[in-house]
């Protein structure tokens, strides 16, 4: 018997559309199945204005497949000299949905965040008067911090600081990968909510590296212990409202990735779907699937649901999708979570 799930349309809340010609190959991967997206602002050089957020919205509808219903939510990239009144207007306009703290040469086109958290300290605090959330980057840059403890160490060292510093501000962890990251969430009120990505609740750190290196899973923050993968397992379909979505998927060509000093990001947004219908099942929770794709988001954000529905059908053979998206900038290498999907949107 066919097996179908009709849910509210999921919501996207990190993702990276890149710009130009990427821009054009991989929009199209996301329109089919999200609603809305919170768009990452580290394009090169990246959008730190009002007015270049607007040029860049203006790109991505520019680039819509014909017919598509999408909704880009666009985001500033904190810098040491961001404008608080230009931040305000470009909220108030309703341009702007989120502003986005990279700490400085956290990842991919993080050279200019944030190094001196004293210098954004104004911005935060009209953030938090104006309802704005932060989305942040949770990781430390500190060379001597090990990579997988940089999560961690960034709760307990610039987190849980910040937030007691600016108490109203609503903050976003973004993509948490660890138990820690899960604990600390669950230990604070729902003015911190948390995206967890799809291929972090699939991946832990052995499909990374054991037997061979795997740049296609290679992202930041990286892959942790099976135990981390767990605990998000468990956060992410429990229902909890401070959890939901946020694929993170980030296209790289498959040149950059397949490199000596490859490039961090996995591209999910073909797939992501199919893949969490497949996690939510094994976790006996296809219930609270459309809660963290599709309520949860909206609900920290202040945003109505959308108001169209998508179905995911079971079908007894796999589902095939592409192994890579074709760019006018090369190949993009689609997540492969490592067993046959059987769920499909279409
Ligand atoms: C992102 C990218 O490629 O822009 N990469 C990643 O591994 N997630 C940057 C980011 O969000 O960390
Ligand atoms: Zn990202």
């Amino acid at each position: 018997m066919t097996q179908t799930l009709t849910i509210t349309s999921p919501d996207d809340w990190h993702l990276h559309l890149r710009d130009g010609a990427m821009l054009k190959g991989v929009l199209p991967e996301t329109v089919r199945d999200f609603g809305r997206a919170i768009i990452m602002p580290n394009l090169v050089p990246p959008v730190v204005a009002g007015a270049q957020a607007a040029e860049y919205r203006g790109r991505i509808l520019a680039a819509m497949p014909s017919g598509a219903d999408f909704t880009p939510l666009m985001t500033l990239y904190l810098t040491e000299t961001t404008d608080a009144d230009d931040v305000a207007a470009a909220h108030a306009s309703g341009l702007i949905t989120a502003v986005k703290l990279y700490p400085a040469g956290a990842t991919t086109n993080s050279d200019s965040g944030v190094a001196n958290f004293d210098k954004v300290q104004g911005v935060l605090e009209r953030m938090a008067e104006i309802g704005l959330p932060l989305c942040v980057h949770g990781e430390v840059t500190d060379p001597s911090v090990d990579i997988f403890d940089r999560e961690a160490v960034f709760i307990d060292r610039v987190l849980d600081p910040l937030r007691r510093r600016v108490p109203d501000l609503k903050v976003v962890m973004e993509h948490i990968t660890t138990a820690d990251g899960v604990a600390y969430v669950l230990s604070q009120d729902e003015r911190l909510g948390a995206t967890i990505t799809t291929h972090h609740l699939i991946i832990n750190r052995n499909d990374l590296l054991v037997g061979g290196i795997k740049p296609h899973y290679y992202c930041l923050p990286i892959a942790k212990r099976e135990e981390h993968r767990v605990a998000l397992v468990e956060a992410a379909t429990s229902g909890d409202a401070r959890f939901f979505l946020g694929t993170d998927s980030a296209p790289h060509s498959d040149p950059t990735k397949e490199s000596a000093c490859g490039c961090a990001g996995v591209f999910s947004s073909t797939n992501t779907m199919s893949c969490l219908a497949h996690v939510f099942e094994n976790a006996n929770a296809l219930d609270k699937l459309e809660r963290f794709a599709s309520l949860n988001g909206p609900a920290f954000y202040g945003l109505p649901t959308n108001s169209s529905k998508i179905t995911l059908i079971k079908q007894a053979d796999p589902v095939g999708f592409p192994e890579k998206i074709h760019t006018e900038v090369g190949d993009v290498t689609v997540f492969d979570p490592g067993f046959p999907l059987h769920w499909t949107t279409s």
